[in-house]
């Protein structure tokens, strides 16, 4: 079984409040191979991290904080939540995806390994059932997430980004005008979303709950007609500044889905740019090198870019047309990798296709 990586094109920092995102499944994923077992032990070896062993007890508690043994470790206790606790595999995993990196590669993990204890078992599951269990399963490792990671690795279609709407759940793949280009590239910073940026994002999730409640309200739906009058109720300072991040993010998010409908990859570029902007300004989950790479890729004849993922470090995605590739792809290396001597290319500055997710090989 695989899962891929994602990259969210717009739509930061906003399905935890249940609004609408629009990513796009990488070709890069994270695959696990298994041989069933007759028992409840579970054992899974990674090229990259090394090899782990436990019991599919019940309830399964977390390892240390950080250790990977802790997605193998949700993915079980997600399905047992739902269906009890089944037989173990003895899985290899491999991965072509960077950690870390803002690409999702913990949950294509999770969503990996999820289907292959499944499999194992003779199951099969719905993105219906699978997206009730998977974002809260993720919360087992610490952080608050919520579910666009997921959605992106199950129902991405290849060529198409997908709008996924939490409210009720649903995917709709809006096809990538042949002319456009996503580039992913790494601001050599990493997130480590278990470690201490977990408890930043959290923070910016529990404002933004909080600004909602001191309105009396109780969706995010119900706030974005009203957001600019209703943001002046809000005293200054991080819940104000998380409110108008949020309803604001989520227009944003309409706009981009009829720009790439209607071919407009100015518009897009500009939804783009104000998208990095709000996270910049109003939520702060950039830092310096993530504005530095956003500059120098519009430097460098891009039509937009922005911070992707959690920020605080990992990734921007970047927008061009396919006859500007090469040439920002250079302005990049020239501009903003050139003195950074741990820059890989293949590693650190990829072409983003549009692939498939796991349901929808
Ligand atoms: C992480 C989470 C996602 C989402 C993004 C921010 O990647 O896993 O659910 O909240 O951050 O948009």
């Amino acid at each position: 079984m695989w899962a891929p990586g994602r990259v969210n094109l717009i739509g930061e920092h906003i399905d935890y409040h249940g609004l609408a995102v629009l990513p796009m499944a990488l070709e890069r994923r994270v695959e696990v191979k298994f041989r069933p077992q007759a028992d409840r032990r579970i054992v899974a070896r990674s090229t990259s991290y090394g090899r782990r062993e436990f019991a599919w007890s019940q309830p399964l508690t977390p390892v240390a904080a950080g250790d990977w043994e802790n997605y193998l470790r949700a993915a079980a206790q997600a399905i047992a939540g739902k269906w009890g606790a089944l037989d173990g595999i003895d899985a290899s995993i491999t991965s072509d995806l960077p950690a870390a990196a803002g690409l999702s590669s913990s949950s294509a993990l999770l969503v990996a390994f999820t289907l292959a204890l499944l499999a194992a078992n003779g199951r099969g599951a719905t993105f219906q059932e699978l997206m009730e269990i998977l974002p809260d399963g993720e919360q087992f490792v610490g952080t608050r997430g919520g579910g666009m990671d997921h959605a992106a690795a199950l129902v991405s279609k290849a060529g198409c980004a997908t709008l996924v709407e939490f409210a009720p759940l649903a995917a709709r793949h809006i096809p990538v005008p042949r002319d456009w280009r996503f580039l992913v590239a790494h601001s050599l910073q990493t997130a480590e979303k278990s470690g201490p940026a977990r408890e930043e994002y959290n923070r910016r999730r529990a404002a933004g709950d909080t600004a909602l409640a001191r309105l009396g309200l109780r969706r995010y739906a119900d706030a974005l007609e009203i957001a600019p009058a209703a943001a002046a109720k809000l005293a200054e300072g991080p819940e104000r500044d998380s409110f108008l991040h949020t309803t604001s993010e989520a227009l944003r998010v309409r706009a981009a889905v009829s720009a790439m409908e209607r071919d407009d990859g100015e518009a897009f570029g500009r939804l783009l740019l104000a998208s990095h902007a709000s996270l910049r300004d109003r939520l702060r989950v950039s830092c310096a090198a993530l504005d530095r790479l956003v500059e120098a890729a519009m430097e460098s004849g891009a039509l937009g870019a922005r911070l992707t993922g959690a920020g605080f470090g990992g990734c921007a995605v970047i927008l061009c047309r396919s006859r500007d590739a090469a040439q920002v792809r250079r302005g990049l290396i020239e501009r903003f990798y050139a003195d950074r001597g741990e820059f890989d290319q293949g590693r650190h500055l990829i072409d983003a296709v549009p692939g498939a997710g796991a349901l929808h090989p």
